[in-house]
């Protein structure tokens, strides 16, 4: 593996794989009374969010104290960050502090890449999401949902050869989505992503997926059919005409739903519109996986990072009673 996240084509396809097996691991410590492994003692992460998350900051704390390393939560709004203070001071503040992994959120494409090469820090760097470019590790925590629910289960070793995976929605804006197209792609699942032609990208010729623009076409033929939020925050134009028209065309319900194989799921990243991408009955039928991704997320983050800073012992053979 190489030393840093900052986007899902940093892993080969025995790296993914190797992540998600040490997150089946990892989720078995989920179930036990303890909650925690003694791996990351003495080492600390920081969770660097320069942008607003729920899940993915939760996540990141939840999954490095598990692993019993000290973690600091630095978020931009209350800090320096607000006086005009440099993405490069703040970074050396932080190495100053000793942090061992430095996991960042920023609204700039490219922010972790910079942090990760400029030599401010002499930790290890987790993207965990940047603008409109990458979000790796919930490109993970996806594929590792779809590999437990679909047939061939989370059986060690496995990756998602010939699963027909279809992303919908605002792919433009959607680091989930590059992420995701990237990731599944080299797990050997067979992409595609529908939008409306306005929030499709430019050079999207070039991703490794299919392009479609007729979701009740591409339905029956998904055993995971991944809904996007519309990035509001992030358009400065109008995309389609009236939200009602979007949802129309482009989100999914009840009946859309049925048109899906009996034994494939819906997946959220989240934050959900119910009302514009997804239906309030699709979000919280028992085919939607948007909660179970979030539990899903703190077994792969400690997966990952557990790899990354080269825990000494095997992941999950010690049990602390502290
Ligand atoms: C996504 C994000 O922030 O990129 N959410 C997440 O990390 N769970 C998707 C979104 O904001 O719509």
């Amino acid at each position: 593996m190489k030393r840093h996240l900052i986007s899902a084509t940093d892993l080969s396809r025995d790296d993914a794989v190797l992540i998600l097996d040490t997150a089946e691991e990892m989720g078995r410590i989920a179930d036990r009374p303890i909650k925690k492994l003694p791996t990351l003692r003495g080492r600390t992460v920081v969770n660097l969010f320069f942008e607003d998350s729920t899940r993915t900051r939760i996540s990141f704390e939840a999954a490095a104290k598990r692993l019993s390393a000290d973690v600091i939560n630095f978020s931009a709004k209350g800090s320096s960050v607000s006086k005009g203070e440099s993405l490069k001071d703040t970074a050396l503040t932080l190495q100053a502090m000793g942090a061992d992994a430095v996991v960042i959120r920023h609204h700039d494409s490219g922010a972790p890449h910079r942090l990760a090469t400029s030599g401010w820090i002499g930790g290890c760097v987790v993207n965990a999401g940047d603008g409109t470019h990458e979000h790796p590790t919930q490109a993970l925590l996806d594929a590792y949902t779809i590999r437990r629910r679909l047939a061939a289960g989370a059986a060690a070793g496995t990756d998602l050869a010939g699963r027909r995976i279809t992303i919908v929605g605002d792919i433009l804006h959607s680091r989930v989505a590059r992420s995701n197209v990237q990731l599944l792609h080299t797990l050997g699942a067979e992409v595609t992503v529908v939008a409306p032609p306005t929030l499709v990208p430019i050079g999207v010729e070039h991703w490794p997926c299919a392009v479609s623009y007729d979701l009740d076409a591409v339905l029956p033929k998904s055993d995971a059919v991944m809904m996007l939020r519309v990035q509001r925050e992030r358009m400065n134009a109008a995309y389609f005409p009236t939200e009602r028209e979007y949802a129309r065309r482009y989100g999914l319900d009840g009946e859309r739903m049925a048109k899906m194989p009996g034994h494939a799921v819906v997946m959220h990243p989240g934050p959900m519109n119910r009302g514009m991408e997804i239906t309030a009955e699709v979000a919280d039928s028992p085919r939607c996986t948007a909660v179970e991704q979030v539990t899903n997320g703190v077994s792969v983050r400690m997966a990952v990072l557990y790899l990354l800073l080269g825990g000494a012992e095997p992941a999950a053979t010690k049990e602390t009673h502290e």
